[in-house]
């Protein structure tokens, strides 16, 4: 079976193929547009979709040697994200399988995200618990099989990839915030501010993160100058104060659910100093993590879960809608 991958869910247009398990080629654009405005601008990224979609999903099928007469079908993110992106997504892949006659499903961003660690590992059994951590989720997951999937523990605010952003932007770094604040962190001391850590001690699998933010606000606001603190330390001790809060809660979802895997999930998955010490905590649990460009947006994450559904004879009407608010279960 060879499925094409379209995914625009927020600022990321990409496209991908996949046959049989394996990805033929994997075309990811991410919209420089936003950069200046410090943020994604809803209404531009669905135009950006709009424009680059046909060029990507070329690529992709130019890279992947394959013709769209070869495609058995097409799997598309349905949501959750913005409204107008999915939109542009989801009305340009109805078009080329009205085109080709052939069948098209709607994917589940977050699931997408969560099997893309099947990716990383073909052999990864179930059951697992996924820390799943993108820009607009922060959530636990016991993932008993397919489509069978527990909701543990959410955030009550901001998630973990939303704090990241919002503090680069106090910090006056760029856009996506995550990877500013890693590459800054890399020279700081994330001992140098003891930054708030929301329910750590707690025995229960909830996350909060807006407090976190704000002492950030007020910390460059007043303390900076008295403290003797680099620019490098405050990064370095904002993600570690969201590192230990994912960490802890990860550690406490694992040990409550007795699964002998724990998987990461998400654009945040693609923190290096969040996958060590996950490994470091849970050295005794087969810890799983997809590759750097398979963590934040891409398409062959949903070729490759589109593929595993048309393969068992699931697929969407044609007149499927986007949903924005598309929960997991
Ligand atoms: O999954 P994703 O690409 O898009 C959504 O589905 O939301 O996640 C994007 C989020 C952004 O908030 C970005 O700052 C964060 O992932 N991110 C990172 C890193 N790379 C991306 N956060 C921390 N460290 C990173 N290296
Ligand atoms: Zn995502």
């Amino acid at each position: 079976m060879i499925v094409l991958g379209v995914e625009s869910s927020c600022d990321e247009t990409a496209a991908a193929i996949c046959s049989n398990s394996k990805i033929l080629s994997s075309i990811v654009s991410s919209q420089i547009i936003h950069t200046k405005f410090g943020g994604v601008v809803p209404e531009l990224a669905s135009r950006e979709h709009e424009l680059l979609l046909n060029t990507i999903v070329d690529e992709a099928l130019t890279v992947a040697e394959t013709q769209k007469k070869d495609l058995d079908g097409i799997a598309v993110t349905r949501g959750p994200g913005l409204a107008g992106t999915l939109l542009a997504g989801v009305c340009f892949a109805k078009g080329l399988t009205q085109g080709l006659q052939i069948p098209i499903i709607g994917i589940n961003h977050l699931e997408a995200h969560i099997f893309a660690n099947f990716l990383a590992d073909p052999a990864l059994e179930f059951p697992f618990v996924c820390l799943l951590v993108s820009g607009g989720h922060t959530q636990l997951w016991l993932i008993e099989e397919m489509s069978n999937y527990t909701l543990l523990g959410t955030s009550r605010d901001d998630a973990a990839g939303e704090a990241f952003d919002k503090g680069a932007r106090i910090l006056g770094l760029g856009y996506p915030g995550g990877p500013e604040i890693e590459k800054l962190g890399e020279s700081g001391n994330p001992d140098a501010v003891d930054f708030p850590r929301a329910f750590i001690k707690d025995d229960n699998l909830e996350f909060s993160f807006s407090g976190l933010k704000t002492a950030l606000l007020y910390y460059m606001d007043s303390n900076k100058k008295k403290n003797n603190c680099t620019i490098e330390d405050i990064a370095a001790s904002y993600q570690q104060a969201i590192i230990d809060v994912l960490v802890g809660k990860l550690v406490l979802a694992v040990h409550k659910s007795n699964v002998e895997t724990c998987v990461i999930a998400g654009g945040v998955a693609a923190n290096k100093i969040l996958r060590k010490t996950v490994e470091n905590h849970l050295s005794s649990t087969r810890v799983l993590y997809p590759d750097l460009s398979l963590c934040t947006d891409n398409a062959a994450m949903v070729a490759y879960l589109g593929e595993l559904y048309l393969h068992k004879g699931v697929s969407s009407a044609m007149d499927f809608d986007i949903d924005p608010n598309l929960q997991l279960a």
